[in-house]
């Protein structure tokens, strides 16, 4: 079994991640923590609390950052209504209070402490703002020997971000913190817009999934129709499912291909956000990129195979 702890920001696609993670036969969701990003804090853990709710999910839900790890950035936050709607889940209407308790501990401690019940067993899958997990490496860094792996969906090194030219918008929305979690002593796989970017699935395979799977999947497809309209301006009638892209990696990693490689996040300037792995072969004079772990970033993906095995398990 693969224990996971869900970092997220629900969020759309967030929410089709969430449903995998919790009918996959061989995941065992140890708990859901929130984070700012696709909408504040307080919206994104009323959501997944929703979700949890109408999904029956039995994990714990813990509260975490409303605000970047480096105070000095804090700045006004707009969220993306446009893409993730209003509520944070595509306008459905989901009730403002979700009367349903919350772990008491911020999401860094629950992390912390549950990596410290299962040492060598916790495999961190974020799909948010690092925010979370830098905090719990800052409180408690001997945790980033005790993690399996960390897997985050976020960033981009061939291709274009898409909040800025160079950047993707979980890693822009917080970069110190993504820098932080990139050069810790722990494995980080990279699942980017390398390859979620290419994984498209289509409102029709959706609204085939819904027909087959019942009530909980026809959730995901009324949440999910918003966003399918916003991704019209880049797609032929369909979404990216960034998220869920990360958790597949979890079970399915033969559907990805990697590079290794040392990591870093630029923060500050007009590449604010970018994400860069050293490349192999070439000569650097000593300097920032020295004695830091490799990583690995996704750069090649079994698209169809993803898709299709988010069918099977939804
Ligand atoms: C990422 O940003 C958010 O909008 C999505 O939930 C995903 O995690 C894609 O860039
Ligand atoms: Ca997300």
């Amino acid at each position: 079994m693969h224990k996971v702890i869900f970092d997220t920001d629900p969020g759309v696609d967030d929410a089709m991640a969430l449903l995998f993670l919790h009918r996959h036969p061989e995941v065992d969701l140890l708990g859901i923590t929130t984070v700012f990003g696709n909408a504040s804090v307080e919206t994104t853990t009323r959501n997944a609390l929703f979700l949890k709710r109408e999904w029956k999910i039995d994990a714990p839900v813990a509260r975490g950052a409303n605000e970047t790890f480096d105070p000095a950035r804090a700045s006004e936050e707009e969220w993306p209504t446009f893409v993730h709607g209003e509520d944070g889940l595509g306008n459905i209407d989901v009730p403002e209070v979700i009367d349903m308790p919350v772990d008491p501990r911020p999401a860094y401690q629950f992390i912390i402490d549950t990596v410290r019940a299962h040492p060598g067993e916790v495999r961190l899958v974020a799909v948010g703002r690092m925010t979370n997990l830098a905090l719990a490496l800052r409180h408690d860094p001997e945790i980033a020997g005790l993690v399996k792996d960390v897997v985050i969906m976020g960033g981009n090194f061939r291709v274009p971000g898409n909040v800025t030219p160079v950047a993707e918008a979980n890693i822009y929305g917080d970069p110190e913190a993504a820098d932080a979690v990139m050069t810790a002593p722990w494995k980080v796989v990279v699942i980017g817009l390398d390859v979620t970017g290419v994984t498209t699935m289509s409102r029709k395979y959706l609204a085939d999934m819904a027909t087959e799977g019942g009530e909980h999947v026809e959730l995901l497809n009324r949440i999910s129709q918003f966003y399918i309209d916003f991704y019209a301006h880049m797609v032929d009638d369909g979404m990216l499912v960034h998220d869920s892209c990360a958790c597949v990696y979890i079970v399915a990693p033969q559907l990805f291909t990697t590079q290794g490689g040392p990591i870093r996040v630029v923060c500050g300037g007009i590449a604010d956000g970018q994400t860069i792995q050293k490349p192999d072969g070439f000569f650097f004079p000593p300097g920032d990129w020295d004695n830091l772990p490799n990583q690995l970033a996704c750069i090649g993906i079994d698209s169809d195979g993803v898709l299709s095995l988010i069918r099977r398990t939804i």
